[in-house]
């Protein structure tokens, strides 16, 4: 473990954090030293991750080149109230979209709940998870296939991911990626905690699935329908064949490309 570059810290909501060349996942480490007594918001950055973790029982998988990191914070001290927490995915993730919005990336989206698309491919995947003992923390993990390209990845894997060297052919310096990406998370973690409503347009306007044929798991069972968008709430709004349903959790997996 070593420090993280400076930086980091002075340029960014930072209050403290740590590097690692290896980590087995970046969100495990977290879920461990959000339960002590810390500074927040607190980064742990890994280059490489030996079991990064996804949701459910998925694992993340990203070679040499990935960005994998994982933010502890408490969203009270942003302004963001509990009732608002349901929210907190489609935020980060509307944070991602608009970094790679401003760095000119063409063809970002937002898929429901909890990744970012860049060409109809899987780039980025946020994991959030709450602190045993510590109910006002969150951790946020991402992962961003920045210089790891899927090129030689099986093509199952190809078929539904990319990375932003695959599509724009130039390579990024994470250092700076970094920066500027956590100096989007803190202002719009910030706006949603002052104006909600700002976000439902942003929402609808950066949903990938809106108009998509899909297969929706929840605990209820599986249903295929047609996504009409997210809802002002962030469910997700499905027309199936007995009328409209909203969906507040569950995997969405589309039937067309
Ligand atoms: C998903 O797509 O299901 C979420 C993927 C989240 C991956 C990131 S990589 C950094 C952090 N550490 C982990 O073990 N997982 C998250």
């Amino acid at each position: 473990m070593t420090d993280l570059p400076a930086g980091l810290l002075q340029q960014t909501f930072l209050a403290g954090g740590e590097f690692h060349y290896e980590l087995n996942s970046t969100s495990t480490r977290a879920l461990e030293v959000g339960a002590g007594d810390i500074p927040l918001p607190y980064l742990i950055w890994a280059e490489q991750q030996a079991a990064g973790r996804g949701r459910g029982h998925n694992i993340w998988w990203a070679g040499p080149g990935a960005l994998t990191f994982t933010i502890l914070l408490s969203p009270q001290s942003l302004g963001i109230a509990p009732a608002q927490w349901p929210g907190l995915s489609l935020c980060v993730g509307t944070a991602i979209c608009q970094f790679l919005q401003r760095m000119q990336i063409p063809d970002v989206r937002l898929k429901w709940p909890n990744d970012v698309y860049l060409s109809s491919r899987k780039v980025c995947g946020v994991l959030i998870e709450s602190v045993a003992c510590r109910p006002d923390r969150l951790a946020i993990g991402i992962g961003i296939n920045v210089n790891n390209s899927l090129l030689n990845a099986p093509p199952e894997i190809q078929q539904r991911a990319t990375s932003l060297v695959d599509v724009l052919s130039t390579t990024h310096s994470l250092v700076p990626f970094l920066t500027g990406l956590l100096q989007e998370l803190d202002s719009v973690l910030t706006l949603f905690g002052r104006a909600p409503k700002e976000f439902p347009p942003l929402w609808r306007d950066l949903c990938w699935l809106t108009g998509r044929q899909v297969r929706m798991t929840d605990v209820r069972g599986s249903v295929t329908g047609t996504v009409l968008g997210i809802a002002d709430d962030g469910a997700l709004r499905v027309r199936l064949p007995e009328g409209e349903s909203r969906f507040v959790s569950g995997t969405v997996e589309p039937l067309s490309a």
